[in-house]
Formats: C-alpha cells, sequence, structure tokens
C-alpha cells in the first residue's frame, strides 16, 4: 500500500530523514516509535504530502507520488495526480484538528462534500454510521468545545473515515490525553485493525505497539534503526539503541 524508498528531508540545513524505507502492506498495522525528535512525525508528513522530500521516491497503491529526476532530487508528479494519490490517506493528529465552529457532524461531512462533490444526503448517514461506530452518535450536533480530548480524538478518527482511506495514519493520536481517556481512542483504533484497515502508527504506547501492531519500527536520529514483527521485536530486540529506548518505555 506503501513504499518509501531512501527518503531524505532537510528543514534547511538540518537533515532529519537520511534515507528511509519503508514498505506498508494491505491489512498491515505499523508502529513507529522512537525518541522525540527523531524524525517520526516528518515521514509521517512525507509520505500524505504535507511535506515534500528531497530525495527518495514515494509510491502509494502502485502509483507513484514522487520518485528521484536525472538530478536525484525527488520529483512529484503534477499536483491533480498528488492530491488524488493522498486522498487515499487519512491523517489523525495529536492534536485533533477538528474545525471549533463547526458541530460533530459537519466536522465530518465537510470533506466529502466539499472535496468529493458529495450531496449533503449521502454524507449524513455515512457520518451516522462512523459516529455509532466510534460511539458518539449522541454527540453529533454538539460543538467540539464540548467534548473531551477522548471523543475529539474519536471524532477526528470518523472524520478521517469519512473520506474512505485505503489507509490511515496516526501520529501519536494519544499523545495529548490524559491517561484515562488514551483506552477509548486505542479501542477505536483497535477496532479498525481488527476491520482489517491498513495502518501506520507513531506512538508511545508500547501496549498498543505490542498487542495490535503487526511490526514495530523504530527510528533514531531521522533513521530506521530496527523493523521486525512486534512479538520478536520486545521479546529480542538487536540493537542496542532499541534496548535502550525500550529499557526507558517499559
Ligand atoms: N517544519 C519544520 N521546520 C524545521 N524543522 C522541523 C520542522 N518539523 C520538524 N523539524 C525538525 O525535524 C526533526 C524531527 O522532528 P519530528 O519529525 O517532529 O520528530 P518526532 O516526531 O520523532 O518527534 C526535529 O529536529 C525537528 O526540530
Ligand atoms: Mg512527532
Amino acid at each position: 500500500m506503501i513504499r518509501a524508498r531512501d527518503i531524505v528531508k532537510s528543514f534547511g540545513t538540518n537533515r532529519v530523514l537520511h534515507g528511509v524505507s519503508l514498505t506498508l502492506r494491505k491489512g498491515e498495522v505499523v508502529a513507529v516509535i522512537g525518541p522525540s525528535g527523531s524524525g517520526k512525525s516528518t515521514l509521517l508528513r512525507c509520505l500524505n504530502h504535507l511535506e515534500t522530500i528531497d530525495g527518495g521516491s514515494i509510491e502509494i497503491e502502485g502509483e507513484t507520488l514522487a520518485e528521484p529526476g536525472a538530478d536525484q532530487r525527488s520529483r512529484y508528479v503534477p499536483d491533480a495526480e498528488v492530491r488524488r494519490i493522498c486522498r487515499k490517506m487519512g491523517m489523525v493528529f495529536q492534536s485533533f484538528n477538528l474545525f471549533p465552529h463547526m458541530t460533530v457532524l459537519q466536522n465530518i461531512i465537510e470533506a466529502p462534500m466539499t472535496v468529493k462533490g458529495m450531496a449533503r444526503e449521502a454524507a449524513v448517514p455515512i457520518a451516522d454510521a462512523l459516529l455509532r461506530k466510534v460511539g458518539l452518535l449522541e454527540k453529533r450536533d454538539n460543538y467540539p468545545s464540548r467534548l473531551s480530548g477522548g471523543q475529539k480524538q474519536r471524532v477526528a478518527i470518523a472524520r478521517a473515515l469519512a473520506m474512505e482511506p485505503d489507509i490511515m495514519l496516526f501520529d501519536e493520536p494519544t499523545s495529548a490525553l490524559d491517561p484515562e481517556l488514551t483506552g477509548e481512542v486505542l479501542r477505536t483504533m483497535r477496532q479498525l485493525a481488527d476491520d482489517h484497515m491498513t495502518m501506520l502508527v507513531v506512538t508511545h504506547e508500547m501496549g498498543f505497539a505490542r498487542e495490535v501492531a503487526h511490526r514495530v519500527v523504530f527510528m533514531d536520529q531521522g533513521r530506521i534503526v530496527e523493523s521486525a514483527p512486534s512479538e520478536e521485536f520486545f521479546r529480542a530486540p538487536q540493537h542496542p539503541r532499541t534496548r535502550e529506548f525500550l529499557a526507558h518505555m517499559l
């Protein structure tokens, strides 16, 4: 579903991704872990073109998003193609990013109506079904300010799903939440995984990485240091830096 090869990304003179390669297969749940500043968010943002890459290539469901030109700098396909390809991916951020001036329902139907041109009559039943799925149908007419952090994040997940993505990217979806609210969000994500959604999840939740993810990728200083099936990753981490990180986290 995603094939990224040798991604290089700098901000000014600061190189933050030093040739990162990653594949994500259909139905696979991959957890990305690593210390703060290691480039996890940048990697996710590069995959769905919230950042542009300097080097390397990205393919989404077999379609090229960017690949190196003759000078080795990455070139993107035309804008309309980039937008169409990136629509296959939904993203959930640490900070929810709901529209504060819209109700829960309006938040969810906005993109299907404006981006996909869906009629309101078609978008509303889909939104209701998604709200039921994340357990928040009774909040559909509330404004985000009336919701808890956990509820906001579940709405954000429903909003991303409303665009019917094939792949979901999560960037520390529970890091902004009080500990007692992380469970409800993790349960929603686990449910998505059980429904065979393809997911790439940056997280500090080692329980989720261990129990829900099929594979764990450990990043440090802009590189993937280790990648292994989750059971193996936690049982027998190979790299000293992985072991050191896990010793701090577990
Ligand atoms: N928009 C940006 N402009 C400049 N530097 C950035 C930007 N985004 C991230 N960085 C830098 O890139 C590095 C990796 O950041 P990030 O991808 O957010 O790491 P992580 O998500 O693993 O904490 C950090 O040094 C950070 O300061
Ligand atoms: Mg981050």
